[in-house]
């Protein structure tokens, strides 16, 4: 599926990540710079906060609830902020976009 990884300055990279791949390693595997997901994506660490793209809000799903608590040591949570390592890439989410936090930057 296509991702538009944005980082905090603008920067688009668009990545053809393979389904099964979590958002999170379809950046690390191709060096996209403000993912740094310190815990591997064991839900963990909160480096790998994206903000998710209004449109595919609703086939992101939802956080769990260790999912929940780790974003409470994320800076500037929104409504649309997820885990990244937490989102299953499925072809459903081809042109899924994403945003970089300024904490990760
Ligand atoms: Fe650590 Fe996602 S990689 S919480």
């Amino acid at each position: 599926a296509k991702i538009t990884y944005i980082e905090h300055d603008g920067t688009e990279h668009v990545i053809d990540v393979k389904p099964g791949l979590s958002v999170m390693e379809g950046a690390v595997k191709n060096n996209i710079p403000g993912i740094d997901a310190d815990c591997g994506g064991a839900c963990a660490c909160a480096t790998c906060h994206v903000y998710v793209d209004e449109a595919f809000l609703a086939k992101t799903g939802t956080r769990s609830a260790m999912e929940e608590s780790m974003l409470d040591f994320a800076e500037g949570v929104e409504e649309n902020s997820r885990l990244s390592c937490q989102i299953k890439v499925t072809d459903d989410l081809d042109g899924l976009v994403v945003r970089m936090p300024e904490s990760q930057h």
